[in-house]
């Protein structure tokens, strides 16, 4: 009961945001620190299927979404994640 109350608090505060800064073009969601694994994607993706579903109620035309995953350069945090954006930027 408490992670489903915590979930709906949670969805409140997103809709509450929406309402604020509605009609915008573009929302970035970020995570500071993200590392790897599970916890550097599932809180993100469960922020941008909240804000869908809110678009999608308040039948508002959806924005742009930008997912911006930070951590530390070094190759022991991210080491995939890093090692792929180096190949596409072809930085060594
Ligand atoms: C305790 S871990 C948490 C990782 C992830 N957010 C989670 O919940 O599993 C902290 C993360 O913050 C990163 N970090 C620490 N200082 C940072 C900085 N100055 N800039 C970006 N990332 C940083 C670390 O590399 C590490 O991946």
């Amino acid at each position: 009961m408490a992670s489903c109350t915590n979930a709906i608090d949670k969805e409140v505060s997103i809709r509450d945001i929406l309402m604020k800064i509605y009609p915008v073009t573009c929302i970035k969601v970020a995570d500071l620190g993200c590392a790897s694994g599970p916890n550097a994607f599932f809180p993100t993706c469960k922020v941008i299927e909240t804000i869908t579903r809110i678009y999608q109620q308040e039948h508002w035309e959806s924005p742009e979404l930008q997912v911006l995953l930070n951590d530390l350069p070094i190759t022991t945090s991210m080491p995939y994640l890093h090692m792929f954006l180096l190949s596409m930027t072809g930085s060594s």
